[in-house]
């Protein structure tokens, strides 16, 4: 007998390239999810019509008809209410979030954010790590907690900074990563192997040190 799809619905603001990452393992059978809804607070982004043009239902909630970040986090907790998900996942949504929005969700919710947290929360994470002269940057997946980008990390993918490099070639392959972890924090997380305990991750049972399971220069499947 085949084990229950996890019910999960994507978060977006733009470009949608991790949403499709998360589509791909979806269709290719490797991730055991069923992508039930996804929605952006943006009208006609790119990612809409990845979900689409994948059959899944595609949601804008337009955060300029709501007069307060309350307002808006309250619709959108009714929106995914009545799709009942078992896991959330943010995948470039660029909002803050309210205590009661996070607090609502606490355990099923995961965020990708394009530093190796704590260093460089909120935004231009790469030109931040090129100006400090770091010789690593990164990724993090992290369950979401109300404080921004602070949850604990679930996984870190570690990239090296080459002297060469801008913001958007560093962006680049920082973006290669995210595409590897992310489903793979949403499969451990399905598979039940991945929990949100008193504000610490366990993986396996084990608690994750502060960084999260770290990995390095892992190289996309063929
Ligand atoms: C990703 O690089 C993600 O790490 C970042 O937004 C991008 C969305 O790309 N998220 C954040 O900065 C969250 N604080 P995508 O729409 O192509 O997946």
């Amino acid at each position: 007998m085949t084990s229950p799809k996890t019910r999960v619905a994507v978060l977006i603001s733009g470009s949608g390239s991790n949403l499709q990452a998360l589509i791909d393992g979806q269709q290719s059978g490797e991730l055991p999810i069923d992508i039930v809804a996804v929605i952006s607070n943006r009208p006609d982004v790119r990612g809409l019509e990845r979900a689409r043009d994948a059959g899944i239902d595609a949601i804008t909630l337009d955060h300029k008809e709501y007069d307060s970040r309350e307002a808006f986090d309250q619709a959108l907790t009714e929106q995914l209410d009545t799709l009942q998900p078992q896991l959330v996942v943010l995948a470039g949504f660029m909002r803050i979030l309210t205590p009661a929005f996070t607090n609502h969700f606490a355990g099923r919710m995961l965020n990708i954010h394009p530093s190796l947290l704590p260093k460089y929360q909120g935004l231009h994470t790469h030109q931040r790590a090129l100006e400090a002269g770091d010789t690593e940057h990164g990724v993090t997946v992290h369950f979401v907690t109300a404080e921004l980008d602070g949850g604990p990390a679930a996984i870190q993918a570690v990239v090296p900074v080459a002297a060469s490099d801008d913001a958007a070639s560093l962006a680049a392959r920082v973006q290669q990563q995210e595409h590897i972890i992310y489903p793979m924090a949403v499969r451990w997380f399905c598979e039940g192997r991945l929990v949100m305990n008193e504000n610490r991750v366990l993986l396996d049972g084990e608690p994750l040190p502060p960084g999260g399971y770290q990995v390095r220069n892992l190289q996309p499947q063929a």
